[in-house]
């Protein structure tokens, strides 16, 4: 039998890596929680039915990319492939939007089963913060302010852009998914295979085509802002003067729609300069219709998620390296001084719990225990 190995797509985060990956955990969970955002964790898997009706049946993720079985009852079950639908299906069932705003955050690996490449994974984590019960887009704008706090705690706001659009309200999309899908019909032989498949299920993900050959055609189709009425655009507004207030560079990125169909007004997208592909390391929006589209409640929502594995590959490019630490290292020699330097050590673990204390366990000699 050959050696065993970890699955595709999924990797081990080694010691080396940890140093980072506590670093990001750290500040994040520091930074959202000085915001007000209280930890919240779901199971890792969920009821499908609850991501086909919230991600989408049509968007990528839900069509391919997810992880789904039958378990021994016959229950279709899904390893959650992002984490909004779990927050957004437990705080209904525990009645968290009830009369209240809520703030939640949560750290977790989430599923997909896209094509592996650097920065693009098959078990991947995700941090993010979710806020409920605020219609204003004070709440957006906090969360934008947040998200730049970390970034510059991580040293971080030069390397990452900020693209940002505004998709309107439902009745607003379906009046542009109507002049889109008008316009690609009438040049039906420039679009290639994906997007005539597309048209009808799905047309604003055209716009996400990266294909050469498509470009101009994507530049010249009618653009959402165009079918935005005043209250969107009051909102999307409100949210772009803010920015600029507090000193945010950002793009307004009109052909930004997001693989996944619970969103509406404002969303964006934290993209890596540097990288060309699988750039973007943070994104979210508002999307107000979800929870009663999952049962509860109407309740206006909106929140983000990073991905874990892309921002440590950028922090540990831009950053300078971080140590594992170590205080005090007990060297030994003969059987009698060995287990005298162990309890002189259990000594000052009972002293001082938070000192890190390695004691050399072996027979080596001196020398070789002091290298
Ligand atoms: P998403 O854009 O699908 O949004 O994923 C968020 C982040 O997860 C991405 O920006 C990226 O950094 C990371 N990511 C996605 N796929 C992969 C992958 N295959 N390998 C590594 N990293 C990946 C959401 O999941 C929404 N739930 C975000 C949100 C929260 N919207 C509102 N609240």
């Amino acid at each position: 039998m050959g050696k065993l190995k970890a699955i595709r797509g999924m990797h081990d985060i080694l010691p080396q890596d940890m140093v980072y990956w506590r670093h990001l955990e750290t500040v994040f969970r520091e930074c959202v929680e000085s915001y007000g955002y209280q930890e919240i964790r779901t199971p890792i898997v969920e009821d499908t039915a609850l991501f086909k009706r919230s991600v989408g049946d049509t968007t990528d993720i839900v069509a391919k990319e997810m992880y789904t079985f039958t378990d021994r009852n016959q229950d279709s079950l899904t390893l959650r492939p992002e984490g909004t639908a779990g927050v957004v299906r437990a705080g209904i069932e525990h009645s968290l939007f009830y009369q209240q705003a809520q703030r939640l955050w949560y750290s977790g690996a989430v599923f997909r089963h896209e094509r592996p490449q650097q920065g693009r994974y098959r078990q991947f984590n995700q941090f993010g913060a979710e806020a409920f019960g605020m219609p204003s887009p004070h709440i957006d704008i906090e969360l934008l302010l947040l998200s730049w706090r970390f970034w510059q705690r991580l040293q971080l706001t030069t390397a990452l852009n900020l693209q940002i659009n505004s998709l309107g309200t439902f009745t607003e999309r379906q009046q542009y998914n109507a002049a889109l899908v008008e316009y690609m019909s009438r040049h039906l032989e420039q679009l290639d295979a994906e997007s005539k498949m597309r048209l009808h299920k799905n047309p604003l993900r055209i716009l996400d085509s990266k294909n050469p050959q498509m470009q101009s055609l994507l530049e010249n189709a009618p653009k959402i802002n165009e079918f935005l009425g005043t209250e969107s655009k009051t909102q999307f507004a409100q949210i772009c003067t803010a920015l600029t207030a507090a000193n945010i560079p950002y793009t307004l990125n009109p052909r930004l729609v997001r693989g996944l169909d619970y969103y509406c007004h404002t969303v964006y997208e934290w993209v890596a300069n540097e990288f060309q592909a699988q750039a973007t390391v943070c994104a979210g929006g508002r999307y107000d219709g979800l929870v009663a589209q999952l049962g509860g409640d109407t309740t206006p929502a909106t929140g983000f998620a990073l991905g874990v594995e892309r921002l440590m590959f950028l922090l540990k490019q831009q950053a300078p390296p971080l140590q594992r630490r170590v205080a005090l290292y007990f060297v030994s020699v003969g059987a009698v001084a060995q287990q005298q330097a162990l309890f002189i050590a259990e000594q000052l673990h009972h002293a001082l719990p938070e000192l890190i204390i390695i004691t050399h366990c072996g027979d080596e000699s001196l020398k070789s225990q002091l290298k």
